[in-house]
């Protein structure tokens, strides 16, 4: 048994702020914490001296599209000369010009162009990273992405969960024919996927721009039927009551929700679907209604916090970032959003077996050149990981 000694542990379980354990020491028994506490209770085991760090649960990104092809660097400069999102894709830019180029990438051309991105993400202290598919918008290129997803895991000691997201787009050759897309290719590459064993999670996207509440719920029939569990990209521009939809089908999250309503957040709470917000979005489309942050919380919603990583909305490589944003644009707490990248980001992937420091959980976790947990919000432009701890092994 291994003895991690000698540091502040942030371990986001019981009634403390933060779970904060003062000089506390973190027993590993090979991939588990067996064991946190106090130090001078610890139990023996071979020590390793943290210098006084801060320790918290590697952290969890729990909303990406790191697989694409391509850049939107060109629209970026569209938007600054006052294009908006929504006409960018209407004029069939957006999401689609992201899918001509990872329909033109190969696997390997996709797993070369995630892993600087995921790189990035495991320098900022992540050790589970969630991936969509959803560029592909044709049965061979939504598996092509979801191959290379699961290929990245075998490049690199982390998690990686994948979510099938074919309902993102209605790709120009269904263009207006959005069920016919959804019952020729969609739910034909949904139910492949599943089969090839790519697909731990269903998303969607429901907007003006992309479907409707009545497809949305033919996505999550599907994904019911094959037993996979349902996530969704609701009220980000407009509200077509996605968040209340997705809660219906007891979703593991609702993403975005600048326009959740009351009737939405109180329907999520009663199903306790994870409220994952998105500053990186919000930020760069020039987003200006914030999503109900008060209300969420008054209602007990949780809330995740993620880069979202994407070519267009968040084109952001940094969970660090992500978490100060949403304090400093969302007034979320440091504490807030540090849960929103560990406890509350695993449930938003359904696992229950990290996101926290407790005996029996994974032990990934993550060394911090800090004193307080609020210091990982509080700056920005820094990065102040030490190192990483996963499955145990420094
Ligand atoms: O999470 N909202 C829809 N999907 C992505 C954006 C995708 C894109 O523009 O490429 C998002 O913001
Ligand atoms: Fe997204």
């Amino acid at each position: 048994m291994r003895l991690f000694t000698n540091c502040t542990a942030a371990t986001m379980d019981g009634p403390a702020p933060y779970g904060l354990i003062p000089d506390a020491a973190i027993a590993v028994e090979g991939d588990r914490i067996a064991w946190v506490g106090p130090r001078a209770d610890a139990p023996k085991g071979e020590a390793v001296d943290l210098g006084g760090r801060l320790v918290t649960p590697a952290l969890i990104d729990c909303h990406t599209h790191i697989v694409h092809g391509g850049h939107r660097a060109g629209e970026f400069e569209q938007r600054l000369l006052g294009a908006s999102y929504e006409e960018i894709a209407r004029a069939g830019g957006g999401i689609i010009s992201t899918v001509r180029a990872t329909r033109a990438a190969t696997v390997d051309g996709l797993v070369a162009s995630a892993l600087p991105r995921l790189d990035a993400l495991i320098a900022d202290g992540v050790a589970t990273v969630e991936v969509k598919s959803g560029y592909g918008l044709d049965i061979d290129t939504e598996l092509n992405m979801l191959r290379a997803a699961r290929r990245l895991a075998t490049l690199r000691p982390v998690t990686i969960r994948t979510t099938f997201l074919g309902a993102h787009a209605v790709p120009p050759d269904y263009k207006d024919r959005a069920d016919a897309y959804l019952t020729e290719a969609c739910l034909p590459a949904l139910s492949a996927a599943h089969a090839e064993g790519l697909v731990d999670a269903v998303d969607g996207f429901c907007e003006g721009i992309a479907f409707s509440p009545a497809q949305i719920a033919r996505v999550f029939d599907a994904a019911k039927a094959l037993g996979l569990p349902v996530k969704l990209h609701a009220e980000q521009l407009s509200n077509l009551h996605g968040a209340a939809l997705a809660a219906s089908y007891g979703a593991l999250s609702a993403d975005h929700l600048e326009y959740l309503d009351d009737a939405g957040i109180a329907a999520m709470a009663k199903s306790g679907t994870v409220a994952t917000i998105l500053p990186g979005a919000f930020y760069a489309i020039r987003e200006t209604k914030a999503p109900p942050i008060a209300a969420l919380r008054a209602a007990g919603v949780p809330m995740a916090v993620s880069t979202d990583m994407n070519p267009g909305t968040s084109p952001m490589g940094s969970v660090l970032l992500a978490m100060n944003m949403a304090c400093t644009l969302f007034r979320l707490t440091p504490e807030e959003a540090l849960k929103g990248t560990t406890i509350n980001a695993a449930r938003a992937l359904g696992l229950t077996d990290r996101g926290r420091l407790a005996p029996g959980l994974r032990a990934d976790l993550a060394v911090w050149a800090a004193e307080t947990p609020a210091e990982l919000s509080y700056r920005f432009g820094f990065n102040p990981l030490h190192s990483l701890i996963l499955g145990g092994k420094a």
